[in-house]
């Protein structure tokens, strides 16, 4: 198997469609309640597993994951925002927004083929997951412009960096602006993309990646 870099259609459609969300977000140019809507299928994809608890598809709200030797600083950078801003109401959004940029959306510091999460719940995805360590990921480029399926190395964390990682940056959009949490944290799903197919109408599942 050769290696290639990280396709363009990955990093155009996907990894910067979503950073200018976040840019549109800081800067509120353009109707981002709209725009955030069209880009559902890129902000919770579709995530199928296959095991104990049978074959099965959720959508979950991923997140790119800062690499691994940035995550320490991350977390500490989350634990010093979220302790400032928490319960300062809706400029902590902006402050969110920010942090995305320098970490998330920063291209040194991110690893667009780590996706993570929280679960919320031990339910089919978590079940299967334990077991079979296996995921496959699907993201609609909306409106129907095409489709990328990613196939993944799935981990759940209940402890550790990325346990820490997912849950402060879950607290830092949910929990702080409101000064109060109504969930305890949860595991974390790490999802590292093995390989990356097009299935736009015109490429039909060629595989990109790698
Ligand atoms: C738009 C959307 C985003 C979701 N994001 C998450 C998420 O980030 N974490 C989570 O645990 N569940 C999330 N859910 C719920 C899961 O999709 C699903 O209901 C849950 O994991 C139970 O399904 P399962 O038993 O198939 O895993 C989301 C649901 C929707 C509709």
């Amino acid at each position: 198997m050769t290696t290639r870099a990280i396709p363009d259609i990955y990093m155009k459609e996907f990894y910067y469609a979503r950073k200018s969300l976040v840019e549109k977000m800081l800067t509120r140019t353009e109707n981002i309640e709209e725009l955030f809507r069209f880009a559902g299928p890129l902000l919770a994809p579709m995530v199928a597993t296959h095991g104990p608890a049978g074959i099965n598809v959720a959508p979950f709200m991923l997140t790119f994951t800062v690499k691994n030797e940035y995550l320490d600083q991350a977390i500490e950078h989350l634990k010093k925002i979220n302790n400032e801003l928490w319960g300062k109401g809706h400029i902590v959004y902006a402050t969110a927004a920010e942090f995305l940029l320098e970490w998330i959306y920063n291209i040194e510091r991110s690893d667009p083929l780590t996706l993570s999460t929280h679960l919320m719940t031990k339910g089919h995805t978590y079940t299967n997951i334990k077991a079979t360590k296996e995921a496959a990921i699907g993201i609609l480029i909306p409106p129907d412009r095409g489709a990328l399926e990613l196939r993944a190395i799935a981990e759940i964390h209940e402890e550790g960096p990325y346990y820490e990682f997912v849950n402060l940056l879950h607290d830092l959009m949910h929990a702080v602006p409101h000064g109060r949490r109504s969930h305890p944290w949860y595991p974390a799903l790490v999802l590292r993309v093995k390989e990356i197919y097009d299935n736009s109408y015109q490429s039909l599942g060629e595989r990109i990646y790698p």
